[in-house]
């Protein structure tokens, strides 16, 4: 197994020295750091760090950190980059004045996404979400979540699936997948909307769970989407299959999304732009992880997450891109950071955490991914010399990633 050695590091951020990754509310601020230091790593993961002053003498590989910063890479625990192709018509017609549900309602958004996406081949667009992942890894991102829902027809929701598949095997990112069969409600079945839940209960799901194509099930429990009472329908047959749910609630409408994703048990409920007192109360309560998506608000001009509140109220929160055509065409997630921190009034620390260890623990990887210890993935970004994680954050939008490792090779 080969070593590498990383030295001449600034600071090294994400130190996790608590055996309890999750962080929640004021432990959402600390960051644990190590100023002029080392990392060792052997084969995928970690074997140590310390001062410089006490650096190994001998590693098969070592590379000069040349006083940049260490960061474990990002968990990014959300996003939908199998897709055919962007969405900028939409987008145009957003800045004329029409409204992303309006767009929706007339057969676009995710309609429009599924229809693309069914006209092409399981080849074509692995490519073109193998360039997207390639992309996100420049940014840092080392695990991510992929969801499938442009599909639609069993076919192709298999077809999306058997992509992600490729890209776990192939990657050198961490990836889970997601089957998000119940995104909309295809036009075919607009007047009947049982028969479509119908063929996602009794045909979808147990042909995905029999393939071992996906490790969740997420539903989008939304108002003109789906309703609570299906989306329970939903998460009970999946979960009967060993699908754990991870749904997106209350992004246009208090849905009720919250409390039936708590009710079974979700890893995480994601969006929460529309949330009260009621939600973060039913959170607090729960293990659920409440995972909110900054750029989404950003690209559609709708209200954030109250984040801050749900921090202070004592809430983890984890923080993922979405990145997905139409309601958040970016997987960048420094930029991401910019956006939580200025939009939502998190500190720079907090954000760093929402996606890291949050993020890791959002996809039950907070075990081995998301921090810095022995034994942990050598998942990890060596930024350009600069001086801080606030730094990083504050001057937004530029490139201060130099160099990503994943499972301990350089890419
Ligand atoms: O997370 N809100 C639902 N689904 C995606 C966006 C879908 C789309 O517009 O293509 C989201 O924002
Ligand atoms: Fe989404």
């Amino acid at each position: 197994m080969s070593s590498t050695l990383i030295r001449n590091i600034k600071t090294i951020y994400g130190i996790q020295t608590q055996p309890l990754p999750y962080k929640k509310g004021a432990a959402m601020s600390v960051v644990d750091t190590l100023s002029d230091a080392y990392i060792l790593t052997e084969g995928e993961v970690i074997v140590s760090y310390g001062p410089m002053t006490s650096m190994p003498e001998r590693a098969d590989v070592v590379i000069d950190a040349n006083y940049g910063l260490v960061m474990p890479a990002w968990c990014d625990s959300h996003t939908h980059i199998v897709y055919a192709q962007g969405r900028e018509g939409e987008y145009v017609d957003r800045l004329k004045g029409v409204s992303y549900e309006e767009i929706a309602r007339n057969g676009g958004g995710i309609l429009n996404s599924a229809g693309k996406l069914q006209a092409k081949t399981e080849e074509e667009l692995y490519l073109s979400a193998l360039a997207r992942l390639d992309e996100v890894i420049q940014y840092g991102t080392g695990a991510l979540e992929i969801k499938s829902g442009y599909g639609l027809t069993t076919e192709s929701e298999i077809k999306m699936l058997r992509v992600i598949r490729r890209l776990k095997e192939s990657s050198t990112a961490t990836i889970k997948a997601t089957f998000l069969g119940a995104h909309a409600i295809p036009l075919k079945y607009k007047e009947n909307r049982q028969a479509y839940i119908e063929l996602v209960i009794n045909e979808m799901i147990p042909l995905i769970a029999g393939e071992g194509l996906a490790d969740y099930c997420d539903v989008f429990c939304d108002k003109g989407f789906y309703t609570v009472e299906e989306t329970d329908k939903i998460l009970k047959s999946a979960s009967s299959y060993g699908l754990k749910a991870k749904i997106h609630a209350n992004e246009l409408a208090i849905s009720g999304g919250v409390q039936i994703g708590v009710a079974n048990q979700a890893i995480s409920v994601d969006h929460l732009e529309a949330i009260g007192q009621e939600e973060i109360e039913c959170l607090l309560a729960s293990d659920t992880i409440p995972t909110v998506l900054p750029s989404c608000s950003f690209f559609l001009h709708i209200p954030d997450a109250p984040a801050r509140k749900m921090i202070d109220a004592g809430l983890g929160i984890a923080i993922a891109t979405d990145y997905n055509p139409g309601s958040s065409p970016s997987g960048n997630i420094p930029l991401l950071m910019a956006l939580a921190c200025n939009n939502m009034r998190l500190l720079p620390t907090e954000a760093f955490n929402g996606v890291t260890i949050n993020g890791a623990c959002a996809m039950e990887l907070g075990e081995s991914h998301g921090s810095i210890a022995p034994g942990k993935i050598a998942n990890l970004i060596i930024t350009k010399p600069i001086s801080s994680l606030d730094y990083m954050v504050y001057a937004f939008g530029s490139g201060h990633i130099d160099k990503v490792m994943l499972k301990g090779k350089m890419r």
